[in-house]
């Protein structure tokens, strides 16, 4: 067993001290690293980040939040992983959940390939003789845990969901949890989904995010617990899914389903664990215009978590000649942003649900009806703050290593794609996002490729069988195969994208995509992008980022002259929706990301750039071409 040369000098710091001074939790030695721009909550952190239940899908009512100033440590190598530093203090402390790159995390290091985290727990005296479970919202890229010297688990994948059953490492004292996160982002040999992270940031590629960076959490369950819920409810009143035990034994199960906001009457459907459908009379459906919601109580057996769904369907149908998206049977025009989820003070983990949300409540003021969750992967309550406030979501899976080329011996350049294996991992995850996020009634599209990224454009075309696999997965919802460039023709989307102006399921097309094709639904899947610089104190105060923000598409030197082209674009847009077969669009983007200046929203979320009259109106009247594209008398159910 190899052991890197800072974990020996970390052995032997501490094991010449004579007596071990647990500091895992002090809190006075954390505090928020000045990061290159700041927002208006990066201040309000403080240690207790994030306090809300991190799992509203399946909500237990004995939890306890593991989040707060843990201790961690910059190792040099995966060999680390083989001597957990236990009973140790770590050189620094962290704030989980935070990307370490971040200044919110306390660290802002950069190169964060090996990492050690800490902390201690104790376990509440009122959940004895309950099976304990450990939970991670998310830790890119892979994440080893050990509880009290024990190794309990391992997970690969950055942006997902994983939980551990801890119980037998416990003790009734305090324990000691530590966690190696190694995150290769885009260093070779690697080819794995990151989205826009890269270690090299330039321009559209931006700092990246490693290890805890979702809450962590612990909670009780009895020994048969529900280990996963898969639930759809249709305009219908369907209801159908599954459910899984951590036992497979097959167990009772009692759900009642109550409109939330206290009117109408509940309904309760029994059956044992596995399959199950059944009926809700009527009930109250869920649109981006009515977020009608249900709560759902759950018992399967002696486990009992809090769900919810909204009654809605999502279908594809011609109306008047025309392929178009439905939504409960109806063609809605989806206008949305390309939402990065970015911040100058978190990256990839919000400063709080409150910034998270100002983000979701400005689109909806401007006029959008949706956003396209670009390459990137929230927590939970995001989701659920969408299915709230009626938003519909276009989700992407994190693309592979985005526009990279390696050169070779003979000097030649090759462009970086997975081999084999990492193509089996990224189908693998692709499947973990379907997973984990079916349930929520604001998704209404998957995205697998976006722009060619880790697309492998040789036949067989990887994404026919990807889409397949995402339809046994899911069924209720459209696929937008590959968003912008090489289309072969999978999933339910023609999808072009162009800049600045749209381009959309008309007879004119940009040379990287395809032309329009009428058998599947026309859509804009990228455009606008028109930029705006701005002040030095509301930029990303990186030099190297600012060099590039001459690279924007578009730049309008006023903010009059920003908005006359936005009404320009918006109007082209109208036109399409009106003469020809466009059914939604995405606006590049909901805020500035480093040295993209073309936002809604500044990357400091301090400055507003719409003319907010102007685009109600020009949303208005894509709206209305949209309803005049319907032909009620010819809705398909
Ligand atoms: C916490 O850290 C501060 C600053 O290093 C130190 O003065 C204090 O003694 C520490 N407290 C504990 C309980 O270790
Ligand atoms: C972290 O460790 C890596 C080596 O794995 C090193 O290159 C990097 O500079 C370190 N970063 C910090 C902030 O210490
Ligand atoms: C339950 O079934 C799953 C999937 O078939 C399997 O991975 C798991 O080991 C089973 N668990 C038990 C306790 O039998
Ligand atoms: C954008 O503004 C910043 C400072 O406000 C300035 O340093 C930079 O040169 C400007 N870039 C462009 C392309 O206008
Ligand atoms: C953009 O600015 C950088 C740094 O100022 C400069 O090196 C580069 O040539 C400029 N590029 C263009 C296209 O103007
Ligand atoms: C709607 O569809 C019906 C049946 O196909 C057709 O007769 C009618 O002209 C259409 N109306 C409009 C406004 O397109």
């Amino acid at each position: 067993m190899k052991t890197s040369a800072s974990l020996s000098s970390l052995l032997l710091a501490t094991t010449t001290s004579a007596v071990h001074i647990p500091r895992h939790a002090n809190t006075t030695e954390y505090s928020v690293k000045t990061p290159p721009l700041d927002t208006p909550w990066t201040y309000e952190v403080g240690t207790n980040p994030w306090p809300e239940y991190p799992r509203p899908l399946l909500e237990r009512s004995q939890w306890k939040n593991l989040n707060g100033v843990w201790r961690h440590q910059n190792v040099s190598s995966l060999d680390a992983v083989n001597s957990p530093p236990v009973g140790q203090t770590l050189e620094n402390a962290v704030l989980v959940p935070s990307c370490l790159e971040s200044g919110l995390s306390g660290v802002q290091g950069e190169y964060m390939l090996y990492n050690w985290y800490s902390t201690e727990f104790t376990v509440p005296s009122d959940w004895t003789g309950e099976n304990v479970l450990l939970n991670f919202g998310a830790v890119d890229y892979e994440a080893t845990v050990f509880v009290n010297g024990k190794k309990a688990g391992f997970n690969r994948g950055g942006y997902f969901a994983f939980t551990l059953d801890i119980t037998s490492y416990l003790t009734s004292g305090t324990n000691e949890l530590l966690v190696f996160a190694h995150d290769p982002t885009d260093s070779d040999p690697y080819v794995i989904p990151i989205g826009k992270q890269t270690l090299n940031p330039s321009h559209i590629f931006y700092r990246p995010c490693s290890g805890i960076w979702q809450s962590v959490w612990i909670e009780s369950a009895p020994a048969n617990y529900i280990t996963e819920l898969n639930l759809n409810a249709d305009m219908n009143g369907k209801v159908s899914g599954s459910i899984t035990t951590s036992t497979n034994t097959s167990t009772s199960v009692e759900m009642t389903f109550t409109p939330r906001g206290g009117s109408g009457s509940s309904a309760t459907h029994k059956c044992t664990s596995g399959d199950f459908s059944f009926t809700i009379d009527s009930p109250q459906l869920w649109s981006h215009e009515s977020p009608n919601l249900y709560d759902i109580d759950i018992k399967v057996g002696q486990d009992q978590v809090k769900s919810y769904t909204g009654f809605r369907t999502v279908s594809r149908g011609v109306i008047d000649g025309v392929e178009r998206p439905l939504l409960n049977g109806e063609f809605v025009f989806f206008m949305g942003t390309l939402d990065q989820g970015y911040w100058p003070d978190g990256l990839y983990t919000p400063p709080s649900y409150e910034a998270m949300t100002y983000d979701l409540k400005t689109l909806k003021k401007i006029g959008y009806n949706g956003l396209r969750k670009h390459i990137k992967v929230e927590t939970d309550l995001f989701y659920k703050a969408c299915d709230e406030m009626g938003l519909l979501l276009i989700q992407d899976m994190p693309s592979l290593r985005p526009s990279q080329t390696r050169t070779l011996k003979d000097c030649t350049e090759e462009t970086i794609l997975p081999n084999n294996a990492q193509q089996a991992e990224f189908q693998r995850q692709l499947q973990v996002l379907i997973k984990q996020f079916r349930n929520y009634p604001s998704i209404i599209t998957w995205v697998i490729y976006n722009e060619g990224w880790g697309q492998i454009t040789d036949p067989p075309y990887p994404e026919f069988g990807l889409t397949d696999l995402v339809l046994q997965l899911d069924p209720t919802r459209l696929i937008d195969a590959t968003t912008g460039w090489y289309d072969h023709g999978a999933g339910d989307y023609s999808d072009n994208h162009h800049y600045a102006n749209p381009q959309c399921g008309s007879p004119f097309y940009s040379i990287q995509s395809s032309p329009y094709d009428p058998s599947r639904i026309g859509f804009q899947g990228e455009f606008g992008g028109i930029g705006n610089n701005v002040s030095i104190e509301h930029l990303w105060n990186v030099q190297e980022a600012i060099d590039t923000i001459n690279q924007t598409y578009e730049i309008d030197t006023t903010l009059a002259a920003w908005n006359y082209r936005g009404h320009e674009l918006l109007g082209e847009l109208r036109y399409q929706v009106q003469e020809y077969a466009c059914s939604g669009a995405v606006w590049t983007q909901t805020t500035d990301v480093e040295g993209e200046v073309n936002g809604m929203l500044t990357y400091d979320r301090r400055f507003l750039r719409p003319d907010l009259a102007q685009w109600n109106a020009d949303f208005g009247a894509i709206y209305d071409a949209a309803a005049g594209r319907s032909n009620s008398s010819m809705k398909l159910f």
